[in-house]
């Protein structure tokens, strides 16, 4: 199974929660500014996340999703973090919606810079996820 995690985070406490999930995903988290972050092959799914700010996701995001591939992607796990509110979760869906990809209905979701315990769980959970998928 082909997994990709993409990632966009300004301070960094989306990109420890990428990096767990990719832990958990035995791949690597890639920036959505790497290089290396446009997805060019088929991938079964693509977890891909973002932060909350001023009630908003980034524009960079945005740009990010509106570029993606549909053909390529066969589903999407969103996944975020913010200090609050969990719009982050809707927005990247619908930004994922209006490009035709399916978003599984699951996310991961932390406050702010998800401490040692979460990560562990998050990356056990979407090792979970993945024997769940095979
Ligand atoms: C400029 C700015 C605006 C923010 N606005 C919100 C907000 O509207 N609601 C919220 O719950 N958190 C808000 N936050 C908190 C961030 O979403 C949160 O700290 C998040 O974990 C940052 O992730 P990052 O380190 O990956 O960028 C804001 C943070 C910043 C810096």
């Amino acid at each position: 199974m082909k997994i990709k995690v993409r990632y966009y985070s300004r301070s960094g406490n989306t990109k420890a929660l990428a990096e767990a999930i990719a832990r958990g995903a035995n791949v690597k988290a890639i920036a959505i500014d790497d290089d290396n972050a446009p997805i060019n092959e088929k991938t079964d799914i693509l977890f891909i996340g973002g932060a909350l700010y001023a009630y908003g996701l980034d524009n960079k995001i945005k740009k990010y999703i509106s570029e993606l591939d549909a053909n390529n992607i066969k589903k999407a796990i969103v996944f975020s973090t913010s200090w609050i509110s969990k719009h982050s979760i809707d927005l990247l869906k619908k930004e994922l919606s209006k490009k035709k990809i399916y978003v599984c209905e699951e996310y991961i979701y932390y406050k702010n810079k998800p401490n040692d315990n979460e990560l562990k769980e998050a990356e056990k959970n979407v090792e979970k996820l993945l024997e769940k998928e095979i």
